[in-house]
């Protein structure tokens, strides 16, 4: 089945020093829970102090963007190349990413073509703003999420290899507001929404295999009423992810 898979996402935060001393904080408590998927993604600078604090741990580490191209005249760009030097998973079209810095369904399809082809594992976030919710738009432009951010990349995937992509479904209105989507509501978006969605570019098996999470003010405290739907896999934690003991509880909770 399925296995849980939680992501902390610490934004733009932490300095390479503070990200040695809060991961060096994270890992005992992290590496005691069992069969869940663990995974870190710092800031670009902290990568590679990160990647040798985690090594010989059961904990992954993942970059928070990527540029598509492998090299190249890009001024302040990172490659898939150079993430997959360090890291095992990207996120991919980050709510903050499409909102300030202009990407789109087609730089999030470009940038998870890459990161597949880098054996990078994609964590690809979709999620509808207030205003498409309030209006009532949150399955067709989720849908138009998944739909054109996974567009021509049927050959990489079968049934098979539907670990090597994890969706986040992230509200905007939820991202950092402290006032999260009910698990029900997150429920009826995966199960109503996003897998259909999927079912239809990639067949029924890839879309019951593959791992969609929540994302969205979750915390220590909330976390199991979303880890409770079985058709919630796991999260993607942003600003509870800083605090050692509520990633370590939501972790713990991911584990059942
Ligand atoms: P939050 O952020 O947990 O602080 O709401 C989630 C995210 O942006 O991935």
């Amino acid at each position: 089945m399925r296995t849980p898979f939680v992501a902390g996402n610490w934004k733009m935060f932490k300095s390479v020093a503070e990200a040695r001393h809060l991961i060096s904080e994270l890992v005992p408590g992290l590496q005691a829970v069992e069969g869940v998927e663990k995974v870190l993604c710092p800031p670009f600078t902290a990568l590679l102090a990160a990647a040798a604090l985690l090594e010989g741990t059961d904990i992954g580490l993942g970059a928070q963007n990527l540029h598509w191209e492998i090299s190249g005249a890009y001024t302040g760009e990172i490659s898939p190349v150079m993430v997959a030097e360090l890291c095992r998973y990207v996120i991919i079209g980050h709510s903050e990413r499409r909102k300030y810095f202009g990407e789109t369904d087609e730089t999030v399809n470009r940038k998870v073509q890459a990161a597949l082809t880098h054996s990078l594992i994609p964590i690809v976030c979709v999620g509808e703003t207030l205003e498409e919710n309030e209006a009532g738009q949150t399955a067709q432009v989720v849908s138009r999420q998944i739909r054109q951010g996974f567009a021509g990349i049927g050959g990489f995937f079968e049934a098979s290899s539907a670990s090597s992509v994890v969706v986040a479904y992230e509200p905007v209105w939820a991202i950092g507001t402290g006032r999260p989507s009910t698990a029900a509501g997150a429920r009826a978006v995966v199960v109503d929404v996003i897998r259909p969605a999927l079912a239809e570019l990639f067949g029924a098996a890839f879309s019951q295999a593959v791992r969609v999470l929540y994302g969205g003010s979750v915390t220590g405290s909330n976390a199991a009423e979303y880890f409770a739907e079985p058709e919630i896999d796991g999260a993607l934690v942003g600003g509870a992810s800083l605090k050692v003991a509520d990633f370590t509880q939501i972790v713990k909770a991911a584990a059942g």
